[in-house]
């Protein structure tokens, strides 16, 4: 591997200065490891899921050293991640190293790799709104399906060095790759073909196939994750929870394609951060893993618990507003996640679904009316439904 022309963009602690006082520890090692613990890497730790999955760790695994990589698209949002390590910093230092590459850049990502030589790999990086994809597929086809073979390809450069192959890669995908269904029709299992039908889908279902064929072509472990419709903190507002939230606050009327009626599965973003955990503990290698929260709503249901949460009693009327169909708007996404389960998962009770949702909407109510984050206007009022 050639790492020279430096034109690799590697930002350590002056960026993390910038962000202000995010905490950074002294690298111990440049080559090969001299503790213990393990070195996590996590690719778009400043994006929605990705940054609570950086919180998990943070909590679960304490010892782990955490390098957080991002790009800083519009999508990122570090503030959050900065707040919360602040919190934790009081009780104790967490060893957490911020790196702002662009995966799409190979030089970039070698880099990365063979400086800090990640024991694990959490790739999540990717661009991830669907309207965005129909919009304008070239940066998808590009993050998603180049940036997700130069992060394979590197840790494959590194993996076949080591000494012992303990290392994992654990690839984040969507259950889109899966296409649609019918309502009459069973959940999405791992054994489904994969039928993606918007640019976003086909994106991700290509970097399925790539992260697969380095299993087999090369040994590599890997494990694919397909998850269903994650909410929680810290999404951006051009996604149907936080843009309904914002709109209803604003008097404006919630927005949805079609119908409303397009249903989708339902997962707690903590509980999706559980499932990774587990997986890069006891999944297979090789294998594929189906994630859901057996919680299908439509997503007019979805508007109709906001409203009734923001405006309990129907205090105000709940006006919505249709807009013309979106091309390739997925009927409905649903999970079985038995193989999961079979490993000693599962998604929070029905009960739990509640208080979490209760919860995360109080988040966004919090976060645009008080001294929270203010949301990007135009994001928010084009925001309707997507992953
Ligand atoms: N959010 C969901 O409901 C959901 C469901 C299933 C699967 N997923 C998958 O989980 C992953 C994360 O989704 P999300 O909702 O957190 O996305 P997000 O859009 O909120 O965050 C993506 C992050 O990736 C970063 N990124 C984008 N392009 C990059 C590049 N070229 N180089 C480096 N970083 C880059 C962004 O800056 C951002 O911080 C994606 O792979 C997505 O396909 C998400």
């Amino acid at each position: 591997m050639h790492l020279t022309g430096h034109t690799v963009r590697i930002t350590l602690s002056i960026t993390s200065k910038k962000l202000g006082g995010f905490i950074l520890k002294p690298l111990v090692h440049e080559s090969g490891k001299i503790s213990e613990e393990r070195v996590v890497l996590i690719t778009g730790g400043y994006g929605f899921s990705g940054s609570n999955l950086v919180r998990y760790w943070l909590e679960h695994y304490p010892n782990d050293k955490i390098i957080l990589l991002d790009g800083m698209t519009y999508a990122a949002r570090p503030k959050y991640v900065k707040d919360f390590v602040e919190e934790i910093r009081k009780h104790k230092n967490p060893d957490i190293h911020e790196v702002i590459v662009d995966i799409r850049d190979q030089l970039a990502v070698a880099r990365v790799m063979q400086k800090f030589q990640p024991d694990l790999v959490l790739h999540l990086a990717a661009e991830s709104h669907v309207c965005r994809s129909i919009a304008g597929p070239k940066a998808f086809m590009e993050t998603n399906i180049l940036g997700t073979f130069n992060m394979i390809e590197e840790f494959y450069q590194l993996w076949r060095g080591y000494k012992y192959k303990s290392k994992r890669f654990l690839h984040v995908s969507t259950d889109e790759v899966f296409g649609e269904l019918q309502a009459h029709e069973n959940p999405f299992s791992e054994l489904n073909n994969i039928r993606p039908r918007s640019p976003y889908a086909a994106s991700k279902a290509s970097s399925d196939h790539i992260v697969q064929c380095y299993h087999h072509t090369y040994g590599i472990p890997t494990i694919i994750t397909n998850c269903s419709n994650n909410f929680g903190p810290n999404q951006h507002e051009e996604k149907l929870i936080p843009a309904t939230i914002w709109r209803l606050l604003n008097g404006e009327p919630a927005r949805l394609y079609s119908n409303g009626l397009n249903v989708r599965d339902w997962l707690f973003v903590e509980d999706h951060c559980r499932a990774l955990a587990l997986l890069t503990e006891r999944g297979e290698p090789g294998q594929r893993y189906c994630i859901g929260g057996d919680q299908e709503l439509s997503n007019i249901e979805i508007v109709e618990r906001i409203h009734e949460k923001i405006f309990p009693g129907g205090s105000r009327e709940l006006r919505v507003e249709y807009t013309a169909d979106r091309p390739t708007d997925d009927r409905r996404y649903a999970i079985d996640c038995s193989r999961l389960k079979k490993l000693g998962w599962s998604p929070q009770s029905s009960e739990d679904f509640e208080k979490n949702l209760a919860g995360t909407i109080e988040y966004y109510m919090r976060e645009f009316t008080g001294a929270g984050r203010e949301a990007s206007v135009p994001s928010a009022r084009e925001g309707v439904s997507s992953v």
